[in-house]
């Protein structure tokens, strides 16, 4: 029997991930480990740590486990690390891959409605400003949150991550470069903004597109119903209904009024699912089926 560990697996995507492991349809076993536990080795692991110790962990345990499959953001612009969703880019991951990075959750719902567009349309620029859940820092944030006076009761912070020389986040930076190398699209305009707001559980992003051609809203809305994980609703549709679901949501699709090469919509996900712990079970489930 293969074994598959969770290294981090007390943290907000470790558990969310020991749910989502029982959604594998190949037999395995798991194995949990939490920051002191000694680590034997393994045929895979998910590291759901942070990049200090994802760094270390892969430099320890490199050798002693067949395949790694790390969330931080510590190895996802390695040229020779594929960062992989499983819907839009497995192909990266090839025989001789040993390590994969899953990437940043806010990039991963803009990807996901950008990625079944590109069959009809060459993109060329996007504009996003997130709404980003608490659960997105993790369990040290989801604390300061239920701590009566916190900055993000009842409130929105347009802070995510540190900023860096260029006045941009470290957040709003992966929004860019996980873009275009997710999608294979080096040259692609990324205009990011990246705000957390006090809602618990479940990203939102309000998001601006342009392509070469001018857009079609009906065969818009046919390309994202037709990828998978992917819906759009005529209805609108908030994160409270998109958390707990493995589903991106799109809604409030329109054409620009001036521009018909530009449209407007709005997403919301489960950023501990789609964003995180399904994406990682879904890269497992690819491991086991092709290459364990
Ligand atoms: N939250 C999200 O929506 C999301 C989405 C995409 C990607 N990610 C990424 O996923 C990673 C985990 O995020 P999170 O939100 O789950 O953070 P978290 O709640 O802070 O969890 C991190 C966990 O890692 C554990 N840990 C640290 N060093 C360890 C070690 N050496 N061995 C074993 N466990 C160790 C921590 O242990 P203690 O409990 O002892 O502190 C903690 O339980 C981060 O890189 C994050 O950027 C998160």
């Amino acid at each position: 029997m293969k074994t598959v560990g969770i290294i981090g697996a007390n943290g907000v995507v470790g558990r969310t991930l020991q749910e989502e492991f029982k959604k594998i349809t190949v037999p395995f076993e798991t194995k949990l480990f939490g920051r002191n536990d000694e680590i034997p080795a393994l045929d895979a692991a998910v590291l759901c740590t942070d990049n200090a110790d994802s760094a270390r962990l892969y430099e320890q345990l490199k050798d002693r486990i067949g395949y790694i499959v790390d969330m931080s953001a510590y190895f996802r612009q390695d040229p020779s690390v594929p960062l992989v969703i499983p819907e839009i880019n497995p192909q990266t991951i090839t025989k001789d891959t040993r390590l994969i990075a899953s990437p940043n959750c806010t990039t991963t719902g803009l990807v996901m409605t950008m990625a079944p567009l590109m069959k009809a349309y060459h993109l060329t620029e996007v504009f996003f400003c997130s709404y980003q859940a608490i659960s997105g820092g993790g369990k040290k944030l989801l604390e300061e949150f239920h701590t009566p006076g916190s900055l993000y009761e009842n409130n929105c912070v347009p802070l995510i991550g540190s900023i860096q020389d260029s006045g941009y986040t470290s957040e709003e930076l992966k929004g860019i470069y996980e873009t275009r190398k997710i999608l294979g699209l080096p040259r692609v305009k990324v205009y990011p903004h990246t705000v957390r707001v006090a809602v618990e559980n479940a990203h939102s992003l309000g998001v601006t597109l342009k392509a070469e051609e001018p857009f079609d809203l009906a065969e818009v809305k046919k390309l994202w119903n037709a990828f998978p994980n992917l819906q759009y609703s005529e209805e609108i549709i908030t994160p409270k209904q998109a958390s707990g679901q493995e589903t991106t949501y799109a809604c409030r699709l329109r054409r620009d009024l001036e521009e018909p090469n530009i449209i407007h919509y709005f997403i919301t996900f489960d950023n501990l699912l789609k964003g995180a712990a399904m994406n990682a079970r879904q890269i497992v489930q690819l491991l086991l089926e092709k290459y364990l």
